[in-house]
């Protein structure tokens, strides 16, 4: 096992990420076999828990733990290695101080060594103070280990922001040492694309202008905002799902053949492709940009009352629960191909898929025998969740008389490929910072690239030159992101 010895520091121990995805997370680390021999987990927050609290609030307590896994031996030896620090004010000297000497004794009891990773799961406005304070015990660098620190999203409101951020933590930890996390990145599905584009040979020469119509991403999700209306107010799905998650899963389809699958290459290849995303701002806002909210309706999950109505946001909200929006890349790979991003809450499914459809042949031969030949799309469907796997589709002959095409689906499933469960993206990401490779990790000018991307967008929305229109929960959007696909030969969203 090549993780070395820490301890895993999580500030906000004590939030819903904490008990719904992190301590799970480190969890399946243990249960695989994959944390060092030498391992704690210090949680700190605001409220005062003794150690056997937290252990029974993340764990014991915790609905995101089976009620049979509660009765195995595993998990209470691994709840053995979960301890609470309380902290009063995050940046206090005392606090601080507490927090270091707690670290000392655990760092001897459990022969971790000054090894630290910082998680940052806090409210955004102390994602400085808290390096700040770090840094100012020097804890950022500790002697004779090392420290690392995880930002969790949203990083930062606007681009400005994000610089400001950057500013602000890079002051306190060397870039390399900083992990920003999305958790897109740590989806198999989303790193699969990688896999898909740059081991075989055959979709890379099709993987370009010459051949590909269009590409669509949707990411589509049943749940409304349900209790995280005062969060979700002051976001939007534009930079709740948009500017971080779906632009990276965008890089993954549209980059460059990084020279390695290393840090440096890759996140240098999004870097170029998240520069080469042509502006949207102005007048053009209104042509290739949708918003909506959704009112009230039927959905999967049962009735939901309306956008405006849910718990935290205000009667007049102007917040997009919605967005579909059409734009291009300016480079030489991509030049005129439309790209088309959907997200939404309140949507008929829960799925996330990338769709690449191809350019018909330059004859329709068979046409004469059935119009139907000249429907026939050939398209590469990702499925990224759930049912992760991936189908082509394309044209095959009816049997009988004459030439009659009809599409066919030829499909992969991800499950086919391990009888293991698909890790999650969490442990995944958890994994990979402890063993100090931040490849699935944002990189802090990207973060900034990609606000640079939406701000304008957001900037007329905030100007009212784009209206806000509705769609009823549990249908599929707007008809107005219809629209978008006007002039795209065999165009329109695929609605799985
Ligand atoms: C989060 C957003 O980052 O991603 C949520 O804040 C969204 O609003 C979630 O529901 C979607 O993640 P997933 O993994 O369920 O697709």
């Amino acid at each position: 096992n090549s993780v070395p010895s820490h301890i895993l520091i999580i500030f906000g121990a004590s939030g819903d990420l904490a008990q719904r995805k992190l301590i799970p997370a480190v969890y399946d680390l243990y249960r695989g076999g994959y944390l060092p021999e030498h391992f704690a987990l210090l949680g700190a927050s605001r409220t005062d828990y003794t150690d056997e609290q937290f252990r029974d609030k993340v764990v014991f307590d915790s609905e995101f733990f089976t009620a049979e896994q509660k009765e195995q031996a595993q998990l209470k030896e691994f709840s053995k290695l979960l301890f609470y620090q309380d902290l009063k004010v995050y940046d206090g000297k005392e606090d601080i101080d507490k927090l270091k000497a707690r670290l000392d004794v655990l760092s001897q009891e459990f022969r971790t060594g000054s090894n630290y990773i910082f998680y940052l799961s806090t409210p955004p406005k102390l994602y400085s103070t808290i390096p700040g304070a770090l840094a100012a015990s020097g804890l950022n660098a500790p002697e004779g280990g090392w420290a690392r620190l995880v930002v969790e999203k949203p990083f930062g409101y606007d681009e400005a922001s994000a610089k400001k951020l950057n500013e602000d933590i890079q002051s306190f930890f060397p870039e390399n040492d900083i992990y920003r996390i999305d958790h897109y990145l740590g989806k198999e599905t989303v790193q699969n694309l990688l896999v898909t584009r740059f081991a075989n040979g055959f979709f890379e020469p099709l993987w370009n202008r010459n051949y590909i119509q269009s590409v669509q991403i949707t990411a589509a999700e049943t749940v409304g905002v349900g209790s995280r209306g005062g969060y979700y107010d002051g976001s939007g799905a534009m930079r709740d799902m948009i500017q971080n998650h779906l632009l990276q899963v965008l890089a993954h389809v549209a980059m460059e053949p990084p020279i390695r699958a290393d840090a440096v290459s890759i996140r240098g290849e999004k870097m170029k492709l998240f520069q080469s995303l042509r502006p949207i701002k102005g007048e053009t806002v209104a042509k290739q940009v949708v918003r909506a909210q959704y009112t009230a309706g039927d959905t999967k999950d049962g009735r939901v009352v309306s956008y405006r109505d849910a718990e935290g946001v205000p009667d007049d909200s102007t917040t997009e629960t919605y967005v579909a929006m059409k734009f291009f890349i300016d480079n030489w790979r991509w030049a005129g191909v439309p790209f088309f991003i959907r997200t939404g809450k309140c949507l008929p499914l829960k799925v996330t898929e990338v769709v690449i459809t191809f350019k018909n042949p330059p004859q329709a031969i068979f046409a004469e025998f059935d119009d139907y030949a000249m429907k026939c799309d050939n398209q590469l469907i990702i499925r990224i969740q759930p049912d992760e796997g991936m189908a082509m589709e394309f044209g095959m002959k009816v049997p009988g008389e004459g030439f009659r095409v009809k599409n066919v689906d030829m499909d992969f499933f991800y499950r086919d490929l391990t009888t293991q469960d698909v890790p999650e993206s969490y442990s995944r990401l958890l994994l990979d910072c402890m063993k100090g490779d931040p490849t699935l990790y944002a990189r802090g000018d990207s973060v900034e690239v990609a606000w640079a991307f939406t701000d304008p967008i957001i900037e007329a929305w905030e100007k009212g030159e784009a209206p806000l229109t509705t769609y009823e929960a549990g249908t599929w959007g707007p008809a107005e992101a219809d629209a978008l696909w006007s002039d795209v030969p065999n165009g329109g969203w695929r609605n799985p």
